[in-house]
């Protein structure tokens, strides 16, 4: 066993003595206890012990033997950057532009459900605590609120995150509403005709209440039907970009190009759909590759440290997306906890492209990439 494996088996077994029963963030931190979180893994410990074993085991699984969610970490540590000296990084700029957007820094909110179980803030709390760092929040058609309202608690721009259900009717009335309510961007996920064998989450079945799903029509949304011609559908009405989340084969992103969409998110869902399938952060280059810059690359999946982004950007990304990492902001303090989060991986980014002499993002290429 590596010392990586060694981590996280240790991680898992620390998490499984956590003494939180109830289902709810029983020991949320206050603001001076918040400022002392250094990185995102501290929020991780910290988030372990404030949040239930079975919320836990349904934010933090993968699916079946949670080979690619160790992978996902992983790859990230075995990129190595090569730093250049003696460059002016006393000013940094780190915007970036998506689909005519300005983005202060390129790190997005990626799409999560149930995040009422992480904390009684729950969507509102996320949607809050983006705002107030300014970052993109893309939210989950599986939020436990309408996407109404969720955009209505926002400060900073929002994208919504669609699965196309089995009603095509019900599913065009939800695009035009999240358009209606001012979601900007759409990100169909389009890696789950169904979930995944999650079975450290199966473990805790029935633990969790049942929750309210109001942007679905019914329980059972997933449309293992769908195909590329439900994209072209989905694009003959959508007024907003339309971006796919979830493609990880370079031919699959070369399809979607053709198909005309504004973006790709390079995912596997967190690794909670299909086990053994590379990290995301290896897809990305053959990926970036196939695409030669016709549209914008996202990348999310193991996302922990600025210098991940760094090599996210150098690989083909305009932009990374998070998701575990702050639903352990929300769940260790609520919307503060969210911002927390992003405000310390912005921090993190910008040291990166410091200490790697990048102090642009134009100036973030393969060469800040040790070769292989
Ligand atoms: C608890 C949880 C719920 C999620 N729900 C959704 C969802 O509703 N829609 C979706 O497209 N992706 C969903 N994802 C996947 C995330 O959008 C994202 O791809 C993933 O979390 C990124 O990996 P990371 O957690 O390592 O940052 C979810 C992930 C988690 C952990």
């Amino acid at each position: 066993m590596s010392v990586i494996d060694a981590s996280i088996v240790l991680c898992e077994i620390e998490c499984s003595r956590a003494v939180c029963i109830t289902l709810l963030s029983m020991q949320a931190k206050t603001g001076a206890e918040l400022e002392k979180a250094l990185s995102l893994p501290h929020f991780a410990e910290m988030a372990c012990d404030c949040i239930s074993p079975a919320a836990w085991a349904r934010l933090e699984g993968g699916a079946a033997d949670e080979i690619t969610l160790r992978w996902n970490l992983e790859a990230y540590r075995h990129i190595r950057l090569r730093p250049r000296v003696l460059v002016d990084v006393s000013q940094l700029d780190t915007r970036v532009t998506l689909f005519g957007q300005e983005l202060p820094f390129p790190i997005l909110l990626s799409p999560t459900g149930a995040q009422g179980f992480v904390h009684t803030d729950g969507d509102l709390g996320v949607a809050r605590g983006a705002g107030a760092a300014e970052a993109i929040l893309i939210i989950s058609s599986s939020a436990s609120m309408r996407v109404e309202e969720v955009v209505k608690a926002a400060t900073a721009t929002v994208w919504f995150q669609l699965y196309i259900q089995r009603d095509r009717e019900f599913t065009r009335d939800l695009v035009q509403r999240a358009e209606a309510a001012g979601c900007r961007a759409l990100c169909v996920s389009v890696d789950s005709p169904s979930h995944g064998a999650r079975d450290r989450e199966y473990r805790f079945k029935g633990q969790l209440p049942d929750r309210p799903l109001p942007n679905f029509q019914s329980k059972d949304y997933l449309d293992p039907t769908v195909t590329w011609k439900d994209i072209d559908w989905l694009q003959s009405f959508a007024k907003i970009p339309v971006l796919l989340k979830g493609i990880i084969d370079p031919d699959d992103a070369d399809i979607a190009v053709q198909a005309g969409v504004s973006g790709i998110f390079v995912s596997n869902h967190g690794a909670r759909n299909l086990d053994t399938v590379p990290a995301t952060i290896d897809a990305l280059p053959l990926v970036s590759a196939r695409v030669q810059g016709r549209i914008p690359i996202l990348v999310d999946g193991g996302i922990r440290r600025g210098t991940d982004i760094v090599k996210a950007l150098a690989l083909g990304a305009t932009a990374v997306g998070i998701g575990r990492p702050y639903l352990h902001g929300l769940g260790v303090g609520g919307a503060a906890g969210v911002t927390r989060v992003l405000q310390i991986l912005r921090r993190e980014f910008e040291l990166a492209m410091m200490l790697t002499g990048r102090p642009t993002i134009a100036s973030i290429d393969r060469s800040v990439l040790w070769p292989t």
